[in-house]
């Protein structure tokens, strides 16, 4: 029996509270600093003024910094523990925030139609069994005209177990459930924690666009990239200026990818 959930409860419980944590700096955040990545602030654009809605919120990091940047921000996420650490962090930034727990493929009702912007990043999709229903319910929560911003890893970099030596693991799409026993985050590997049961769904690019496409959603933009701030997974090594590349003969394979869908 899978669960994802007990895995997410122990990864909010520990991140940003442990010295080698790689992701979450919780200090120099409530100093101010701006966890958003250029790739995702570019996409949503200027969010002064908007309601925004942050679906797979961890414990609100980004969250809060959309609502540093201006929007009147609304974070979902499944983990009670997460949620909790994400009011609590606000109420310590001095933010006003939203936080509800839901499980992101069954959005409550009254968050439909409230939305300029729906926004998630880094390591979404995965955990999702149904993407037609978390489409369908990123579409419903968007007013007319409004966006989606999905930044999540590339299919084809989820297909890899390791670089060097070049292993892959993983389907390449299809959305068969996953199982694996997972122990530890990939914000710090020095840390031990129970070994959880856990199910991910690998997604195909042409999957992801359909269902975005099916929910109604018109599709703007879909970004494939070489050279990205940040490896999801912590596979790779940064290159002199501090962009991680996932070389593959004489070019390079893409670690991210990047979606803007209207409503
Ligand atoms: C990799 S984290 C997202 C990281 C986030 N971008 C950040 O760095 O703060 C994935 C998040 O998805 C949440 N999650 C997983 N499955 C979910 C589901 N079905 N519904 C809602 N949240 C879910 C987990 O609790 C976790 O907080």
């Amino acid at each position: 029996m899978s669960d994802n959930r007990a895995l997410w409860d122990e990864r909010a419980r520990i991140h940003g509270s442990t010295p080698g944590d790689r992701f979450y700096d919780v200090e120099s955040f409530l100093s101010g600093r701006q966890t958003l990545l250029p790739l995702e602030r570019g996409l949503v654009g200027d969010v002064r003024g908007k309601d925004l809605l942050h679906l797979q919120c961890h414990f609100g990091m980004d969250t809060l910094n959309w609502a540093r940047l201006g929007a009147r921000v609304t974070g979902v996420d499944f983990s009670p523990v997460a949620v909790e650490r994400a009011r609590d962090l606000a109420v310590r930034a001095g933010i006003e925030a939203t936080f509800v727990e839901a499980d992101t493929q069954r959005l409550p009702a009254g968050l439909a139609a409230r939305f300029d912007v729906v926004v998630a990043t880094y390591g979404v999709l995965c955990w999702i069994g149904d993407l037609r229903a978390w489409m369908s319910g990123a579409a419903a929560a968007l007013r007319p005209g409004g966006a989606l911003v999905l930044v999540d890893m590339h299919p084809a970099f989820q297909t890899v177990a390791s670089v060097e030596p070049l292993v892959a693991d993983w389907p390449y799409g299809g959305g068969q459930a996953q199982y694996e026993s997972v122990t530890g985050t990939y914000a710090d590997p020095s840390v031990t924690v129970p070994v959880r049961e856990t199910v991910q769904y690998p997604y195909s690019l042409g999957e992801i666009i359909t269902a975005a496409a099916e929910a109604g959603l018109r599709i703007q933009h879909l970004g494939e990239h070489v050279e990205t701030d940040l490896d999801p997974r912590g596979l790779l090594t940064p290159g002199d200026d501090g962009l991680y590349r996932f070389a593959f003969g004489d070019s390079f394979l893409p670690i991210l990818y990047s979606l803007r869908a209207m409503a």
